[in-house]
């Protein structure tokens, strides 16, 4: 069985999530609730996660950051905070776009057809009207990863709210929020992090006021009728995925042995080897930026959409699982990227996305079942 399906969620998760996640069910009461052993056995695990995590993103006060869902969940509640009109892009996920388009008052700045984002293009668009933009830090569909950085310093001389989307790029690729200019930076445990389902985070940098998005218990105040407005508690609503964040802390630990530039090197060959291997075969579309000629950071968090002539990508996917290989078919959630890839009328890609595991021994098997296919 060859797994290509990481950008949905990893596959397999290491050992000591595992025995992290069977050691919280043994030991986890309700986090701030309770002076006995296994609530404090909890709280104390939260504590240790909220503070590997901000190690992990470059964040200076653990307590400005809050553990949700998902990350959906972060981006709903980044989205709330937001005052004017709202830039984004048309590489989004359905996380930002829904949320974004719900809320009204924005405008998107559509990337080229590579799904590539043109960063003058992208300052064109900024006016004194834009109070916030959002973005993913990398591509679900094509795994480029954009030039943050340099929106981030943009944004903070120009006063605008940044909010980062690193649901596909983190454990895979260096995130640091100071440096990045990052205000808001929202994140999903089962992904690169290499956590369970069910747990996520948004850090809120101090200089922003914030503002409930939920209401309900906290465990703190209790007689106080509106919810609370410091971090981490703002958004802590009801109980915290104890087992999730136990498990969070154990993907952040494996990440951080193996090493974030490792992560980053290791995912970006593979997806050099299949995507220079993939262009080669007649009758293959691949798409995104091609590894030997493109202008772009040329970083990737593994991630390979194409296509196959003829052939539907839910039916490509589906003969590619009876031969024992994980992948995507269809949207991905991202129903703007398609357009600007112009895969939108044609059932979408199929999605190959990889971790550090995967082999190019791997990549090669792949290769040949789509040369049979073809
Ligand atoms: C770019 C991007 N943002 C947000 C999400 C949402 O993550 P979650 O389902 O963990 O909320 C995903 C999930 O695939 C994603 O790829």
């Amino acid at each position: 069985m060859i797994y290509m399906d990481n950008a949905a969620t990893t596959w397999p998760k290491p050992q000591k999530v595992k025995e992290a996640v069977a050691e919280a069910l043994e030991n986890a009461g309700n986090p701030g609730r309770g002076t006995h052993q296994y609530a404090v056995w909890s709280s104390t695990k939260l504590d240790e996660v909220r503070r590997q995590t901000a190690m992990f993103f470059g964040i200076q006060d653990p307590l400005q950051i809050s553990f949700t869902l998902n990350a959906t969940h972060a981006l709903n509640i980044a989205v709330n905070l937001c005052y004017g009109k709202i830039l984004t892009t048309s590489m989004e996920h359905n996380s930002v776009l829904r949320p974004t388009v719900t809320r009204g008052y924005y405008s998107i700045v559509d990337a080229n057809t590579e799904g590539s984002i043109d960063l003058e293009k992208f300052k064109n668009n900024i006016t004194a009207l834009t109070g916030a933009v959002i973005m993913t830090h990398a591509s679900n569909v094509t795994g480029e990863v954009y030039d943050i950085a340099r929106i981030g310093e943009f944004c903070r001389k120009k006063g605008i709210l940044f909010i980062v989307d690193c649901a596909q790029s983190a454990g895979i690729v260096p995130i640091d929020v100071q440096e990045m200019n990052i205000d808001v930076l929202c994140f999903t445990g089962h992904k690169g992090l290499f956590g369970t389902q069910g747990i996520g985070g948004i850090f809120v940098s101090p200089h922003i006021k914030v503002r409930p998005y939920m209401s309900g218990g906290t465990g703190s105040h209790s007689f106080l009728l509106k919810q609370p407005t410091e971090m981490p508690d703002c958004f802590e609503t009801g109980t915290v995925n104890t087992h999730g964040a136990a498990a969070l802390g154990a993907g952040l630990d494996y990440v951080t042995k193996i090493g974030i530039n490792k992560m980053q090197e290791i995912h970006t060959a593979l997806w050099k080897y299949f995507s220079s291997e993939a262009r080669k075969i007649k009758g293959i579309k691949v798409y995104g930026p091609d590894a030997e000629n493109d202008g772009s950071l040329k970083l990737n968090t593994g991630i390979l959409s194409l296509n196959i002539d003829g052939m539907d990508s839910a039916e490509v996917s589906a003969e590619l699982a009876e031969n024992g290989i994980c992948t995507r078919a269809g949207f991905h959630c991202a129903p703007l990227a398609h357009k600007t890839l112009g895969t939108d009328m044609c059932g979408g890609t199929v999605r190959f996305s990889m971790n550090h595991l995967n082999t190019k021994k791997e990549i090669d098997t792949i290769l040949n079942v789509l040369r049979e296919m073809n």
